[in-house]
């Protein structure tokens, strides 16, 4: 291939990037508690990745019933978007563009985290997982099931993080409406037993993201700056399971999401092999393509030779990278100079301080 897709810049009526390399977003966990604020350390990590076309943070709580994990950002107080405008200049003077992922856990979180509360989920299920609290990991407890009030709260936090977002000096924002977090306990039937009109049918279980990003507009904001992130075919994490609505009810929402006019629909390829699990969609770029009409990222597992590809075939317009843009904050100019990719630190990715973090070089002889 003598140009690379993956580098060529990408205008739509939303977006203007100088190239189709996206920054996954990444729970780094070096912003500490109890302020979940981001820190100088922060800004100096996401300056150093701005040459990405487009920079999507880490998972950030949209409010302080949203949050499941320690030293993970939010977007909730003055002090946080104090932090985010220092990230966002920092990013905007090297040329980058930066959304922030919205982020709401739902039922992975614990007590312990939440004040002594419980946390907030579609139903009472316990999804039988570890969740990482002060004193480290511990097994989930069954969550509360959500009042209508308590719903009508958290689209509510969504619409005000989202102009907190603008305050900030985001590009735009991410809803992170994937991986078995609130929303997506909302669509998948086995975390979802509500009978009333977030629960039952199709359209019920995908009401609330529906809810958020009208809510989110008439607060006020552009949704040409709003993307939606989903992940079809979960199995497995977080007590997600696929059946056979999982996937009309993604078909439904990616649809329906074409009457929104967002900045882009960011899916993921399943994270595990789902070739053996009944109802699964293990394509999912070929599978939305043909039915989401504006800008598609497509990510999970991708390297820079599938990266152009699956843009080359017309399959998606942007490629999001995670696990290389965490050892490889240059990961544009090594792949303008098909250069080796480093290999990142699993025990440094939520670890806290620099080490693993902000210390990975770039090439000596980046351009
Ligand atoms: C350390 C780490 C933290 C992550 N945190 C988030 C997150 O906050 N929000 C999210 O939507 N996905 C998160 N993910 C998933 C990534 O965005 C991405 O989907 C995943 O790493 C697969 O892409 P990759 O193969 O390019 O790494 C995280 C992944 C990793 C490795």
């Amino acid at each position: 291939m003598a140009e690379q897709p993956l580098l060529t810049p990408y205008h739509s009526e939303k977006l203007d990037l100088r190239n189709r390399v996206v920054m996954a977003p990444m729970t780094r966990s070096r912003s500490d508690n109890p302020q979940h604020a981001p820190n100088d350390l922060v800004v100096e990590y996401y300056q150093q990745r701005a040459s990405a076309g487009l920079l999507i943070t880490e998972g950030t709580y949209v409010s302080r019933d949203a949050v499941g994990y320690i030293n993970v950002p939010g977007i909730y107080t003055p002090e946080q978007v104090t932090g985010w405008q220092k990230v966002t200049g920092a990013v905007h003077a090297q040329g980058g563009k930066i959304f922030v992922q919205l982020w709401h856990v739902g039922r992975m979180s614990h007590p312990d985290l939440l004040g002594g509360a419980l946390p907030l989920a579609p139903s009472a299920l316990n999804p039988h997982a570890q969740v990482y609290t002060p004193t480290g990991f511990k097994e989930t407890v069954t969550p509360q099931a959500m009042t209508l009030e308590q719903i009508q709260q958290v689209i509510a936090d969504f619409a005000q993080a989202a102009k907190n977002a603008l305050a900030a000096g985001f590009d735009g924002m991410e809803v992170h409406s994937s991986n078995g977090y609130l929303f997506h306990q909302f669509f998948n039937k086995s975390s979802n037993t509500r009978t009333d009109e977030y629960g039952g049918s199709i359209e019920n279980r995908a009401r609330l993201l529906f809810d958020v990003l009208d809510a989110i507009q008439a607060a006020g904001v552009d949704l040409g700056k709003v993307g939606a992130r989903l992940n079809p075919s979960l199995h497995g994490l977080f007590g997600m399971t696929v059946d056979e609505e999982t996937i009309p009810t993604f078909d439904y929402i990616v649809r329906r999401l074409n009457d929104y006019g967002l900045a882009y629909l960011h899916l993921s390829e399943p994270f595990t092999d789902v070739s053996q699990v009944p109802h699964a969609e293990p394509h999912i770029a070929q599978h939305y393509r043909p039915l989401y009409e504006g800008t598609l990222i497509i990510n999970s597992k991708f390297d820079q030779e599938k990266g152009n590809q699956v843009i080359a075939d017309g399959n998606a317009d942007l490629v999001a990278f995670g696990v290389p843009y965490i050892s490889n904050p240059d990961l544009v100019e090594r792949f303008e100079q098909h250069a080796p990719l480093a290999e990142g630190d699993k025990n440094t990715f939520y670890a806290g301080g620099v080490n693993g973090y902000t210390d990975y070089p770039k090439l000596e002889n980046a351009k």
